[in-house]
């Protein structure tokens, strides 16, 4: 790769989005994300997939400012209005978002997919890393745990409209509001968002980013209502399995954990939350300010400290 001085954040860093500095006083953000249908309505999977698309803008604490639609259609195959559903279901996020929409690319394909190629701006002081956590911070999450389930468990009849509404509306959700109220707050050590890896994947990236070890209340942890009676029912995704196999490793479980929501913890999301480490002494106002604004805010663990041992960085009890 060749080295450039005005990549702050790159290809190799295992952030959100890249970051690259256009003068001294502003960088450029950009992130590209785009996926196969997760629900079955049309509009509304261009919204989740134009909302974790921008995610990983909100994630680095910027402000998309344009966006290009990644489409490929089975063109003879899918009726027309679909396709349009689905750029139209985009659209309304990226206008929500602030942004603008410039143009994009579609091709011929079997399968559905769809997405956002974004850019965003961000004040050279305020990108949110997910690198700065430190001892003492307290770690909250922005949306409840759990789509990657209900997701999984459209095709079968486990399913029922209440659990599927809430995780669509959830998948939906922009991280701006909670990204804009962390930033005007100035509160944040570091943020991420919760996306494939899921909540202790992404964790456990914050704090090996950060060099710190946390501990997370597993029975703090929200939940999509309906979750953990599909996951009896055997729904376990196996992008969530792969997870619990990998990120295992870093975390180490009190005995009698409950086993549904060990795998929610693990459980790869779509669209999900943020990731606050906020220290201390600014935690109840960041609490106050999120609740006054009747934004989610749920309190899930601790920074520990930076005394990591056998690369154990989750305490999960
Ligand atoms: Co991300
Ligand atoms: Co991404």
């Amino acid at each position: 790769m060749p080295e450039n001085d005005n990549v702050l954040v790159g290809f190799g860093y295992k952030d959100d989005a890249g970051v690259y500095r256009i003068n001294d006083d502003t960088c450029l953000i950009q992130t590209v994300d785009f996926f196969t249908p997760v629900v079955d309505d049309p509009y509304s999977f261009g919204q989740i997939a134009a909302a974790n698309a921008l995610s990983d803008v909100y994630a680095m604490g910027g402000k998309p400012l344009t966006a290009l639609n990644i489409a490929c259609f089975p063109i003879n195959d899918i009726e027309k209005e679909v396709f349009n559903l689905i750029l139209m279901g985009g659209l309304d996020k990226i206008k929500e978002a602030g942004a603008a929409l410039l143009g994009g690319h579609s091709i011929d394909d079997k399968e559905i997919k769809y997405g956002l190629s974004v850019t965003g701006i961000c004040g050279i002081d305020e990108i949110y890393s997910n690198s700065g956590a430190e001892p003492g911070d307290i770690l909250y999450l922005t949306k409840s745990l759990g789509t990657g389930f209900a997701v999984s468990a459209i095709c079968t009849d486990f399913l029922n409209e209440d659990t599927l509404n809430e995780a669509t509306l959830s998948m939906s959700k922009l991280n701006k509001y909670a990204s804009e109220l962390a930033v005007s707050l100035m509160s944040p050590n570091a943020v991420t968002d919760v996306t494939g890896f899921g909540l202790i994947g992404h964790l456990s990236e914050m704090m090996i980013a950060s060099g710190t070890r946390c501990e997370i209340d597993l029975n703090s942890l929200p939940v999509i209502n309906g979750v953990p009676e599909l996951i009896k029912k055997g729904i376990n995704p196996a992008g969530t399995k792969r997870n619990r196999k990998y990120f295992s490793e870093y975390t180490s479980m009190k005995d009698g954990l409950d086993e549904n929501l060990l795998w929610i913890a693990f459980g790869a999301e779509t669209s999900g939350g943020l990731i606050f480490s906020i220290p201390k002494n600014k935690a109840s106002e960041t609490e106050k300010i999120f609740k006054i604004k009747g934004e989610p805010l749920y309190k899930i663990g601790s920074v520990l400290d930076k005394s990591v041992k056998d690369g154990i960085y989750i305490n999960i009890t």
